[in-house]
């Protein structure tokens, strides 16, 4: 893991971690962004599913669930929610590995993964992260791999800007403006990534989620 150790936790404070699930249950329309991700990501037999900043570890469990033939790993800096995802992945059956590291840490294993998938992690971390742990996860897939979003994004009519302003106090403006201004496709193209498209913009009670998809294309 990298040196620099700060990180926003799931909830936005330590302390609020026990209520993640719910939050998010009733915060995000969690079920239909979640559904719509992971028909996205589509995973396959053999596939190497790498779940960056995964949390409580809902949406890699899924995955698991989804074909029990894909290898998944979760990874994520705070080694409480990591306990609750183990403990999670336990309880539903779900054989998964997950490390304790940064986006920025996610080609510790360059080029071995086939999909890199991540949700509502980009938000909440600094631009520099933002730019350094998708540069990372480009190198964490194969050629031909594909990344999966899904998070807060461009934020498009007033209602959604003001929607959005109850994530922004939680998560501080400076980590979350950039995304409500539409970098993250700005990003994904500038570290490496092609075809990089919005899929689908999902609005909630908290802001409008978007999910992307790009490639990491053939040398
Ligand atoms: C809002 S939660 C989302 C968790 C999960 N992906 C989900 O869909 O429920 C954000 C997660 O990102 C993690 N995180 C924060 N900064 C990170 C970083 N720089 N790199 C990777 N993960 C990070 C947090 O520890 C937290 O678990």
């Amino acid at each position: 893991m990298s040196n620099d150790t700060a990180f926003t936790p799931a909830a936005g404070r330590p302390e609020w971690t026990p209520f993640y699930d719910f939050a998010i249950a009733v915060l995000t329309r969690e079920r239909r962004w979640r559904g719509a991700l992971l028909r996205q990501t589509a995973p396959v037999p053999g596939d190497q599913i790498l779940d960056v900043g995964c949390g409580t570890g809902t949406f890699a469990v899924m995955l698991k669930r989804a074909e029990p033939r894909a290898h998944v790993v979760g990874l994520d800096p705070d080694a409480d929610v990591l306990t609750r995802a183990r403990a999670k992945a336990a309880k539903a059956d779900a054989e998964m590995a997950f490390r304790q590291g940064f986006a920025r840490d996610a080609d510790a294993e360059a080029a071995r993964f086939t999909k890199v998938v991540s949700s509502l992690v980009f938000h909440q971390v600094p631009m520099d992260e933002k730019r350094a742990g998708l540069a990372s996860m480009w190198r964490a897939l194969r050629a031909g791999g594909t990344l999966h979003v899904a998070d807060y994004g461009l934020q498009r009519t007033p209602l959604m800007r003001a929607a959005f302003r109850q994530i922004q106090k939680l998560d501080g403006f400076d980590n979350t403006e950039p995304n409500a201004r539409g970098v993250l496709p700005e990003l994904m193209r500038e570290v490496g990534f092609t075809a990089v498209e919005e899929t689908e913009v999902i609005a909630t009670v908290t802001g409008s989620i978007s999910l992307y998809r790009a490639l990491r294309p053939d040398a």
